[in-house]
């Protein structure tokens, strides 16, 4: 027997029993979206490894040790995307949107080469939302608010925001300075990780998860503490606005984030319901980011959610079965059968809505009629020889012992439609 051939560890198959969950969380966000008025942005999977480099920075685990990358023929050196925000700003400085407000929005697979374990993969799915040309902080707040919205739309309650401001490009310097010195006089408390990065990225020893390190964290100095006028009133305003919103919040001066590129705003929603895991959204402001990539300065602020997470906290609610076929047609003998493709796009012509599955590979009656009951349809349609002759098809319900009945080609569309604004299932 051939070897049989198995996905790469970190990346699944989503199974049709899975996808009416899938599609409901994604047309819920995509409506809302669009309601708010973003517009979709389609970006390739693969850029060029550069566009990474630059944006989520040289010195994170992103870039450092989780990118799939590899050399094209031509030499050039790609990566499969790790996330969605520096291909959605590559594009608008491509195609010259930034010369107004723009609200983009996408969705799709993105790749990282990190420890598989329950909600990381190496290949998952973001839905994403990047605002390019506003300042002020109520545009921040109005991702908050969308993303809270999505969550009361999909019955989610539980989840915490957690909001930071780490600053204009000054502020971090000084903070970066201040963190520096106090670490620097605790080397000796620091795991091997952090001692590298106390002179590449100190910010991110912040976000180590080395229970050892949390007490030396809880002490280091607090960036809050750092921020100039400007970036200090665009957080009490954030602030101030999401209380007026009645959305609870908590201020955790050591949210930084795994991607250099943000300033003043971050925020993450977290749920205790998926173990270590627990950040569903995360987001924030990247001001300094298009003009770093060669566009002018536009300010910018966006967010992502993992949709493996979301499902997945979904999974105690009910399923979301994707909609019953109305009828699967059977076709017996050969000139019925020979006929049946061609009436089945006949019957599809009179209404595009219609759910019909056209019995294909032949087989005698009963096993037909076997497979229709399997479909889950609400009707088998049957088309013999004689049917055909007369131009009519007998229609047998399969939920219940109702009766065979027969209709005339023409009306046996508006029959099955009918059916279904009575069945209290549709
Ligand atoms: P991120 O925090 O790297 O941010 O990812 C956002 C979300 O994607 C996470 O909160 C999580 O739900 C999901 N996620 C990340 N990695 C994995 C993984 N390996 N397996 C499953 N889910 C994962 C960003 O990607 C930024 N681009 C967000 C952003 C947009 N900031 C501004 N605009």
């Amino acid at each position: 027997m051939a070897k049989i051939l198995r996905a790469i560890r970190g990346m699944h198959d989503l199974l049709p029993e899975q996808m009416g969950r899938w599609h409901w969380v994604e047309d819920s966000a995509r409506r809302l979206l669009e309601s708010y008025g973003y517009e979709e942005i389609r970006t390739p999977l693969l850029e060029p490894t550069e566009l990474f480099q630059r944006s989520i920075g040289e010195v994170t685990d992103i870039v450092e040790k989780e990118m799939y990358s590899f050399q094209d023929r031509n030499g050039e050196l790609l990566s499969l995307r790790p996330e969605g925000t520096a291909s959605c700003v590559r594009a608008a400085i491509e195609h010259n949107l930034l010369d107004r407000p723009q609200r983009l929005w996408y969705r799709g697979p993105m790749f990282r080469r990190e420890r598989p374990q329950k909600g990381r993969y190496r290949q998952f799915h973001q839905i994403g939302a990047e605002v390019f040309g506003l300042a002020g902080p109520d545009i921040d707040q109005e991702l908050i608010l969308l993303t809270h919205r999505l969550w009361k739309i999909l019955g989610l309650s539980g989840l915490r925001l957690a909001i930071n401001s780490l600053g204009d490009a000054e502020d971090r310097h000084r903070y970066r300075e201040a963190l520096v010195q106090y670490l620097e006089a605790r080397q000796d408390m620091l795991d091997e990780d952090s001692r590298r990065r106390l002179a590449t990225n100190p910010l991110r020893i912040l976000d180590s998860k080395n229970p050892d390190m949390q007490a030396l964290i809880a002490e280091a100095p607090s960036i809050l503490d750092f921020l100039g006028k400007e970036a200090q009133e665009h957080f009490s305003q954030l602030c101030e606005g999401l209380g007026n919103a009645g959305i609870a919040f908590r201020v955790n001066p050591r949210l930084v984030r795994g991607l250099d590129y943000y300033n003043r705003t971050v925020f993450e929603w977290i749920t205790d319901a998926l173990g270590a895991q627990g950040t569903l959204c995360a987001g924030g402001r990247y001001d300094g980011l298009v003009e770093q990539l060669g566009g002018r300065s536009v300010p910018a602020v966006g967010f992502a959610l993992g949709l493996e997470r979301l499902v997945a906290l979904l999974e105690s609610l009910p399923a979301q079965a994707a909609p019953a076929l109305d009828a699967y047609l059977v076709a017996v003998g050969e000139r019925a059968q020979a006929a049946a493709l061609v009436l089945a796009e006949q019957l599809r012509d009179q209404s595009p809505d219609l759910r019909l599955c056209c019995h294909c590979g032949g087989g005698s009656f009963k096993s037909q009629f076997k497979k229709a009951d399997r479909s889950g349809a609400r009707y088998a349609l049957i088309l013999g020889e004689e049917e055909l002759e007369r131009g009519v098809m007998g229609i047998k319900p399969l939920r219940d012992q109702g009766p065979q009945i027969e209709k005339p080609l023409a009306s046996v569309v508006d029959f099955l439609l009918a059916a279904r604004t009575a069945d209290p299932t549709e």
